[in-house]
């Protein structure tokens, strides 16, 4: 552009004339297109800065505002290495937006376990700027990181609840612009954990003195307490039962799913009689008329015939303690009672 215009002699001395509006007008005439140039430049950049800066910020704040609720988690069909994973969520938007959210593969992890490490990879499927939106995934899930998959499991029934983080990167589309805008999803959900099923009663059980043809001796019924919005799948589980620190025996339950809420199992265990004799001699059960505090650790899972380890491993990190009636079903079927030793 300087090449094109150099000023000449007359023109400089025009300059120092004070002749200033005049001097203006004739600029802005000779230099329209100057200004025009700097001004079509201008609304480029405004609007590159909007469509490259502005809408994907917003549209990234959008997302960051948005709340992911777990309505549910069930795994089913449950194997050793792998199972079918359903979600059911709900997407909550402060104000609904014309936008579109290409569906996904997200990442799921412990929030509170350093470093972060994804034990399970989720499909989103396509989702819109509704304010509230239900999103449902199932999906089958091979188990590619079985410590991780245990750890959630094991973290889910000991504690009071758990943090966990989805995420994953993807894009969105306004509504009027063609370009798709990248935007990184990352939601921190809080699920209620199983607390270990504090809580577990046995509102019917009986004792036999001979062992039947299973070899068991003990028979009940065992309400357990799901205070989460898992469903498991967990199928034939096994337990090595304590009393008083004694390994005193084996106890199984049945076809377990346990399902939000309170779950029956049909119960049955083989347990030393004279372990159980001598602990109902003893203060302060016999005072008590016989209510022994059973420890159980999860010891095998199976499934239709396949071993479950992520389910395994997680009963088997912790004592759960059951009190049992042992004392009121002696009397009761046998009419033995039993006093405290001296
Ligand atoms: C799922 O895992 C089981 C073993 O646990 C395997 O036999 C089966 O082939 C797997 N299914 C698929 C679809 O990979
Ligand atoms: C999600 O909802 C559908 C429809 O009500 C239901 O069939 C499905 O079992 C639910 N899945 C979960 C994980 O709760
Ligand atoms: C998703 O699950 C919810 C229940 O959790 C159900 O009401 C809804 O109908 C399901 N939607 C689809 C598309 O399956
Ligand atoms: C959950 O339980 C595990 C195992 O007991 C423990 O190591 C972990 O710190 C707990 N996490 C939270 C967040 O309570
Ligand atoms: C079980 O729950 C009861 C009542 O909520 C509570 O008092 C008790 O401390 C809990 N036990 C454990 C081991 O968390
Ligand atoms: C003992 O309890 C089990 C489980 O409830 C039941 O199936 C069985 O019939 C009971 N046996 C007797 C002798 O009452
Ligand atoms: C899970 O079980 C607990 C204890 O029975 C109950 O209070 C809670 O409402 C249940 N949770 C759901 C989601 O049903
Ligand atoms: C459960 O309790 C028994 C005896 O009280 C103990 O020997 C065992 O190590 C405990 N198991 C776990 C996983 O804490
Ligand atoms: C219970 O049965 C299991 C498996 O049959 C056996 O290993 C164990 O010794 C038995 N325990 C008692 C106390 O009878
Ligand atoms: C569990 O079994 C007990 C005793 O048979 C019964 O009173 C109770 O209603 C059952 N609960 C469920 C959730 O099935
Ligand atoms: C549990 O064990 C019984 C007896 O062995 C068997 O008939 C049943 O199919 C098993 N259930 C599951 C879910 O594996």
């Amino acid at each position: 552009m300087s090449d094109e215009y150099k000023p000449t002699v007359s023109e400089r001395e025009t300059e120092v004339q004070p002749r200033k509006g005049g001097k203006v007008k004739r600029h802005c005439l000779r230099f329209w297109w100057a200004y025009l140039i700097a001004f079509v430049c201008i609304v480029i950049l405004v609007v590159c800065l909007i469509i490259f800066v502005g809408v994907p910020k917003i549209a990234q704040n959008k997302v960051n505002d948005a709340t992911l609720e777990i309505d549910s988690i069930v795994a089913s069909n449950t194997q050793s290495d792998n199972f079918t994973m359903s979600i059911n969520s709900t997407i909550r938007l402060s104000s609904s937006t014309s936008a579109t959210i290409d569906a996904f593969e997200g990442v799921m992890y412990l929030e509170d376990y350093l470093p972060h490490e994804p034990f399970l990879s989720l499909a989103f499927p396509q989702t819109t700027g509704d304010s509230f939106q239900v999103v449902n995934i199932s999906q089958f899930t091979p188990i590619t990181d079985m410590e991780g998959m245990t750890r959630f499991n094991t973290w889910l029934l000991l504690n009071d609840s758990i943090r966990v983080t989805v995420e994953g990167d993807t894009n969105i589309h306004v509504k009027g612009l063609s370009r798709a805008y990248p935007i990184n999803f990352k939601k921190t959900v809080t699920l209620k954990g199983l607390q270990n099923f504090n809580g577990t009663t046995l509102p019917y059980s009986n004792v036999s003195l001979t062992a039947d043809e299973n070899g068991d001796n003990f028979h009940a019924i065992t309400t357990v307490p799901n205070r989460s919005v898992v469903t498991f799948e967990l199928g034939n589980v096994s337990f090595t039962s304590y009393l008083l620190g004694q390994e005193v025996g084996t106890t199984y339950m049945d076809n377990m799913v346990l399902r939000p809420g309170l779950n029956n199992f049909t119960t049955h265990a083989n347990i030393s009689q004279s372990a159980v004799l001598n602990a109902l001699q003893m203060k302060p059960y016999c005072d008590q008329g016989g209510l022994l505090p059973f420890q159980l650790t999860g010891k095998d899972v199976v499934n239709n015939g396949q071993h479950l380890p992520y389910y395994a491993h997680a009963l088997g990190a912790a004592n759960q303690t059951i009190d049992i009636p042992i004392g009121f079903d002696l009397k009761r079927d046998h009419g033995i009672a039993l006093n405290c030793k001296a």
